[in-house]
């Protein structure tokens, strides 16, 4: 009896088949264009990232978006009141297009790219920015989007009136069966379904759909009744899990169990094209199970999981709002201000201060602070060779890409 390996499976997505393998996005350009672009030249499907576009924009095109609201917005910065630091919606949609047209008009091969878009990611305007961000990928030509962060209720609306609104691919990710069902319901009118949908479990990399209780969960179980929902409803829709899929041999047992593709995120972070400086790279390959934690510093509101040395715990830096502010609610408040002020006042004249409980998540990613990391990064060590200076030999993603698609059990090809 031979072993199978994720090859001998295809995803079919509409007209489409691939190789059932999805990197997921990896906000703030981790998962880069580069990434995206190689699992879409193997045949799989990439994911960018449309968080902090405009920042993220900046640095692959030489635009100044960010210089730009910040020279709006200079006079406010020592101000604690947000609420009048709005996003330009016309630069907003540019920023988006260039991000996502650019990375269009590269692609190569059979296999596709979509956009993960992070609701949670409110800008001062939540309802019209994500609005924005979404038409303007669609208009730009993206493949699909996978809604990501937050429940996304209303998002369907927000693009029903699209010309692509049936023709893109359009996915959610979920981590229990009471949110998709939430979604489908909040739904239904539009008749029109996902077109995949994510099932993410508690040991995947960013922000976890859990509470901190999320080491009582388990992917499978998980799988297993969401597919056990589908099909007494009688829906037919790809279901795709992550979350802790390391091997070839985890996203097998997935496949077997009916899973349409996988989504693998980690073993991707140290990869050359990922966009992760290379110190930090270095860092995840050195992590131990013990140094990695999940916490509750993000001001999404979500916890995190993340690498405990992170230079964003317990940073106290002022806060950045005026050039990014991505994560202001819908009222210009977010958690990170309110706690910067309470250390402000309760340390007068202090010039560095510490704030422990939350952090300026949008400063930290941006400036790749945030060591954002799947549960199984300490088994990164074991996917390549140490060099003669102590350090680890990067991979290339298709590298990994086709350690996934071809390899058995758990085995895992070293680089030569
Ligand atoms: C560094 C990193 C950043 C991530 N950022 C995001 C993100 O911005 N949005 C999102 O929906 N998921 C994010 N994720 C989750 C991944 O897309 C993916 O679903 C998950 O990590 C898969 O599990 P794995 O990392 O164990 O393979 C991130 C994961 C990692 C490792």
């Amino acid at each position: 009896m031979t072993m199978k390996c994720v090859d001998d499976f295809r995803l079919r997505l509409g007209k489409y088949e691939l190789v059932p393998i999805i990197i997921g996005g990896m906000g703030v350009d981790i998962s880069t264009a580069e990434l995206a672009l190689e699992a879409a030249r193997l045949g799989g499907i990439g994911h960018i990232s449309d968080a902090m576009v405009q920042t993220v924009a900046d640095r692959r095109f030489k635009t100044h978006f960010v210089k730009e609201k910040l020279k709006k917005y200079k006079h406010n910065v020592a101000d604690m009141n947000k609420a009048n630091v709005m996003f330009d919606l016309g630069r907003l949609e540019e920023a988006t297009r260039l991000h996502v047209g650019k990375t269009m008009e590269a692609k190569q091969g059979s296999g596709l790219i979509f956009v993960n878009c992070m609701e949670k990611l409110t800008m001062n305007a939540p309802r019209e920015t994500l609005r924005v961000r979404l038409s303007a990928a669609l208009d730009a030509g993206i493949d699909g989007i996978t809604l990501s962060a937050g429940l996304h209720l209303g998002s369907f609306t927000l693009m029903e009136n699209h010309p692509r609104f049936r023709d893109a691919k359009l996915g959610i990710i979920v981590s229990s069966l009471r949110a998709l069902q939430l979604f489908l319901r909040k739904n239904a009118k539009l008749r029109r379904l996902p077109d995949f949908i994510v099932v993410e479990g508690p040991l995947a990399g960013g922000h976890l759909g859990f509470g901190m209780d999320w080491a009582q969960y388990n992917l499978h179980t998980i799988m297993a009744e969401i597919q056990r929902y589908l099909q007494a409803e009688q829906l037919n829709i790809p279901l795709i899990p992550a979350g802790g899929i390391f091997t070839g041999g985890d996203a097998v047992a997935f496949l077997e169990n009916g899973a349409a593709a996988v989504q693998v995120a980690t073993r991707f972070t140290v990869t050359r094209e990922c966009g992760l400086p290379a110190k930090v790279k270095q860092e995840y390959f050195k992590a131990d199970e013990d140094d990695i934690e999940v916490n509750t510093i993000s001001t999404t509101g979500y916890p995190m999981r993340m690498l405990k040395n992170s230079p964003a715990i317990g940073s106290g830096i002022h806060p950045n709002c005026e050039a990014f502010g991505y994560l202001l609610d819908g009222a210009g408040n977010c958690t990170y201000i309110s706690a910067y002020h309470r250390e402000v006042m309760a340390h007068p004249g202090e010039k560095k201060i510490s704030v422990k409980d939350k952090t300026c998540l949008c400063t930290q990613m941006r400036n790749f602070n945030c060591w954002t990391c799947g549960h199984y990064t300490y088994r990164l060590k074991d996917t390549t060779r140490r060099l003669a200076d102590g350090g680890y030999q990067l991979l290339s993603a298709a590298h990994v890409f086709h350690d996934y698609q071809f390899s058995t059990e758990q085995k895992i090809k070293l680089p030569t």
